[in-house]
């Protein structure tokens, strides 16, 4: 392969980062898993207005395309090649109490983190074997849970058009056919071995092999973020009584996309804003002032609609998961504030 011809449609981090040098260091190494530097960067190739461009084959990536990944992880994350990671899944530390008037303004609270198992490649490098040993492994363990967090597995196989598609408009469920995960091998041999536990209401939810082998979901009605939390620390804890997942003392919980690492966390959200949405400039200070992401609320490149956005937390790499939901709670509180005072 020879060096790639960026050109100014290509945006992302991986572009501006990917020097001819670095390229030619790392052009001919491979992983222990067989993934290359070609490999890591053809999403970012193929979809030029990728903000980031570039996935990890295994956990090995981050090390050997290290000069690559760095300077991208720095820029994104804020984050030193020398810098330790510091995870805290006490939910007793998060302050958070229930917000008054929450639910005038906040229609739902969704928590996520990212998963995947130590002794497996990442997703944009496993096998179908390897895709359906995680599917088995995963989902077992799951249907084992009792309690409130009860539920069942649904391959994505055994699921018709429309159960799909109203999970799909519901937010439970991811999306189908995005470009960019396509083009990172994350939907090789798709529909095969993906799917979603959830329990009955739908308040916990598990996706298997999207663009993280678990996406593990806690979400309900209304803005009792700590009880979300909760939930989710409770289903995670559950989870590594029987597997354990990938993890390192610099980068955090491992995952494929660089954004992602650390926490793996997005807190978020959906909240209704119309008077701020008449100044975004306040708006966006606000959330930059709690390193909150606003987005649509129909997923990730989506716009707003109604006033309603999704806001979430922006970092998640050298903070802890308590220091994520905390960030997202106290943003949330002001934004409140400042909707009430216009
Ligand atoms: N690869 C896409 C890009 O570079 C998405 C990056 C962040 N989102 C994600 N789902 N990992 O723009």
């Amino acid at each position: 392969m020879n060096y790639p011809e960026f050109t100014s449609e290509h945006k992302s981090l991986m572009s501006k980062h990917l020097s001819k040098e670095i390229f030619d260091k790392l052009k001919t190494k491979q992983t222990s898993n067989n993934y290359t530097l070609q490999m890591a960067i053809n999403s970012g190739l193929k979809n030029p207005d990728s903000g980031i461009g570039i996935y990890a084959g295994d956990k090995e990536s981050y090390e050997l395309y290290q000069d690559l990944f760095d300077p991208i992880i720095k820029e994104y994350h804020n984050f030193n090649t020398n810098d330790k990671h510091q995870s805290n899944l006490n939910v007793n530390d998060l302050k958070a109490p229930l917000l008054k008037d929450a639910d005038d303004f906040i229609i739902s609270t969704r928590i996520r983190v990212g998963r995947n198992l130590d002794q497996m490649p990442l997703g944009p490098s496993i096998s179908d074997k390897q895709r359906n040993e995680i599917e088995n492994i995963v989902s077992s363990s799951l249907n084992k849970l009792e309690g409130d967090l009860k539920g069942k597995y649904f391959s994505l196989n055994n699921l018709s058009k429309e159960d799909r598609d109203s999970l799909i408009k519901d937010h439970f469920l991811f999306k189908e056919g995005d470009r960019f995960l396509e083009a990172a091998s994350l939907n090789n041999s798709w529909p095969e071995n993906r799917g979603i536990f959830h329990n009955v209401n739908k308040t916990f939810l598990v996706w298997i092999n999207e663009e993280d082998q678990l996406r593990i979901i806690s979400m309900q009605k209304g803005g009792d973020i700590k009880e979300v939390f909760e939930r989710l620390i409770n289903a995670i804890k559950f989870l590594e009584k029987s597997m354990s997942f990938s993890f390192s003392s610099h980068l955090g919980y491992i995952t494929s996309c660089p954004t992602n690492l650390g926490t793996a966390m997005r807190a978020s959200v959906h909240i209704k804003l119309p008077k701020l949405a008449n100044d975004m400039n306040k708006f966006e200070n606000i959330c930059d002032k709690y390193f909150l992401q606003i987005r649509g609320i129909n997923g990730e490149h989506s716009e707003s609609e109604g006033g309603i956005y999704d806001i979430s937390n922006k970092r998640r790499l050298g903070v802890s998961e308590v220091q994520c939901v905390q960030d997202m709670y106290d943003g949330v509180k002001a934004l409140i504030e400042v909707e009430k005072s216009l």
